[in-house]
């Protein structure tokens, strides 16, 4: 691991009063959930246009409910890692520090994390296929295996679908604006994500726009790692840790 680069990321963050760490699959990497891209990753094995997109729901919304069952049943037995720790950590100690995330495990609300953001959702939710106006519009189901192979929305007895975004569709603009606004920080960190989905990809771009010290933690090059302030070659279940270590004996 890069120590000066893990130092200099130590030593911002000391006088950093807002910090915002956008996190992606990688972060959930050591606690066994897939990432997607990549060697091993999941759109090397499944077609995301047969799986991730509401024309795939609409043709075929068993095929769909299958895989997300699949990845609901291999998250359930996924673990916080130590990179989730130390962010849920973060955002206790300091009250301008905060977590974005992409990922739909939800592994960062298990760890602790306060005022989470979900741009992608929560595979732990379910909402209405038709968009029906019964209230809450989404709703918690954790159940193992799915309750039925084609779970129905609670309030119009329609088909439900899982409450993550999917390919061609619009972010939740509240959770798009809060995104944003957490950009304007003093110190950004992308970590675990290949920085191509949009609008996360954005959000470190617009954050160095408005004056922030922009750092990406990951074990591979990115189209961002060119533009940041900081580049950490490393897994980010390791370098948390590590930063957290410095950040911790500064306070003593
Ligand atoms: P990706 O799977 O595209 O990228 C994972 C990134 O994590 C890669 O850049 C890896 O190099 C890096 N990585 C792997 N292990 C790591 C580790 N231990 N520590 C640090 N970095 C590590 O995941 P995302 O960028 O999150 O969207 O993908 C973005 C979106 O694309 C997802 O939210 C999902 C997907 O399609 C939807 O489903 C809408």
């Amino acid at each position: 691991m890069a120590d000066d680069a893990i130092r200099a990321l130590a030593a911002r963050l000391r006088s950093a009063g807002r910090v915002t760490v956008l996190t992606g699959a990688g972060v959930s990497a050591a606690s066994g959930v897939p990432t997607f891209r990549g060697a091993d990753g999941l759109w090397r094995r499944f077609r995301a246009e047969t799986l991730a997109t509401p024309e795939a729901f609409a043709k075929d919304p068993q095929l769909v409910w299958e895989w997300y069952g699949w990845r609901r049943e291999l998250i359930a037995a996924c673990e916080p890692n130590p990179a989730h720790r130390v962010l849920a950590a973060w955002t206790a100690r300091h009250e301008g520090w905060r977590v974005v995330t992409q990922n739909v495990d939800d592994l960062h609300l298990v760890a602790g994390t306060r005022d989470l953001i979900r741009l992608h959702g929560s595979i732990w939710e379910f909402c209405c296929w038709d968009g029906c106006d019964g209230r809450p519009g989404r709703w918690t189901d954790t159940c193992l295996p799915l309750p039925a192979p084609t779970p129905r929305c609670i309030h119009c007895g329609g088909l439900a679908r899982p409450a993550v975004v999917w390919f061609g569709e619009s972010l939740d603009p509240g959770d798009t604006r809060r995104a944003s606004a957490a950009s304007s920080c003093d110190v950004f960190i992308a970590t675990g994500t290949s920085a191509v989905v949009y609008p996360a990809a954005g959000f470190i771009g617009e954050a160095r726009a408005r004056g922030a010290f922009s750092v990406e933690i990951n074990t591979e090059a990115t189209p961002t790692s060119s533009l940041v302030d900081l580049t950490i070659h490393g897994r980010a279940e390791e370098v948390f840790p590590a930063v957290d270590a410095l950040l911790l004996n500064a306070a003593c």
